[in-house]
């Protein structure tokens, strides 16, 4: 093979962090690389968010979460009907344990920077994903699904914390980087070529814009596959499932917690009780900037 030797006193042509540019990105701190990498690529891992006894303890309360689901619904056939079968939805609701977790630090971090301060907790799903059993993840789709535009800033985030390790066998999740930067999902022999199999260890979490394409893997090995999404929105995009009628005023007088679990955007049935919550949970300043 031909190749150019290069001496001493001549330009380095070959080194690996060379660019031909005037200007070059330099991240200053953790969260603006990560959030370089959810700008390009569409996501961010955050290895060893949970410690391996809060992994064990996940399972164990998303199991019982979705058997106390299961009875209040009717049993596995009829969500099966309704297509929701194994998932263990707003977990935060039924165990305090999972506020911690949709309140990781870093990934508030990220959505701070991202978004500004005004966003809600959309949901907090747990997968469990069953060995060969596909579910409504398995086609390729955004987390706002049927969206087909795009944003000049993430109209919502979504953080999968990954409770059993990602490994081929068991299907993990396939990710289409940069597929939140165009409206229409790509061809078919696009998507096979640049689709991508993200393998992590159990307890990170992957950050990603909510409107890059991706899907649940088969799981092809013996054991349940589980995981939990979150979906941090702008506030116009409103909770399909309630949090604050799920838990009926708790943790509405902390500052934080209000705005974030969607005390200040609910839906009203009337306009009297919406005027009546505006004056009652005052929150903006009306003047004029
Ligand atoms: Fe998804």
């Amino acid at each position: 093979m031909a190749y150019q030797q290069i001496k001493k006193n001549e330009q380095d042509f070959a080194s690996v962090t060379g660019a031909w540019v005037n200007e070059q990105f330099s991240p200053t701190s953790d969260i603006e690389a990560r959030i370089e990498e959810i700008q390009r690529r569409g996501y961010s891992i955050i290895e060893n968010a949970y410690t391996p006894e809060e992994v064990a303890y996940t399972k164990k309360s998303i199991d019982s979460i979705y058997a106390d689901q299961l009875r209040q619904s009717g049993g596995q056939k009829e969500l099966e009907k309704s297509g929701d079968a194994n998932i263990a939805r707003q977990l935060l609701t039924y165990d305090e344990f999972f506020l911690s977790k949709a309140t990781n630090q870093t990934v508030i971090d990220i959505i701070r920077r991202m978004m500004g301060d005004y966003f809600i907790l959309y949901q907090q799903n747990g997968n469990l994903n069953r060995p060969h059993i596909s579910n409504t993840t398995a086609p390729w789709h955004r987390d706002l699904t049927f969206w087909h535009m795009t944003s000049s800033r993430p109209l919502a985030l979504s953080a999968l914390h990954v409770i059993s390790e990602f490994t081929k066998d068991n299907g993990a999740v396939l990710m289409l980087p940069g597929s939140q930067k165009e409206e229409t999902f790509p061809s078919n022999s696009y998507v096979e070529a640049n689709k991508k199999l993200l393998l992590a260890p159990a307890g990170s979490i992957c950050v990603f814009d909510s409107m890059m394409f991706h899907c649940s893997g088969d799981n092809t090995s013996d054991k349940i596959r589980y995981s939990i999404n979150h979906m941090y929105t702008m506030p116009l995009i409103t909770q399909q499932i309630s949090l604050p009628r799920m838990l009926g005023g708790k943790w509405q007088d902390d500052p934080f917690l209000r705005g974030f679990l969607g005390y200040n955007c609910m839906q009203q049935p009337s306009v009297q009780e919406w005027r009546f919550e505006k004056v009652k949970n005052a929150r903006k300043q009306l003047t004029v900037k």
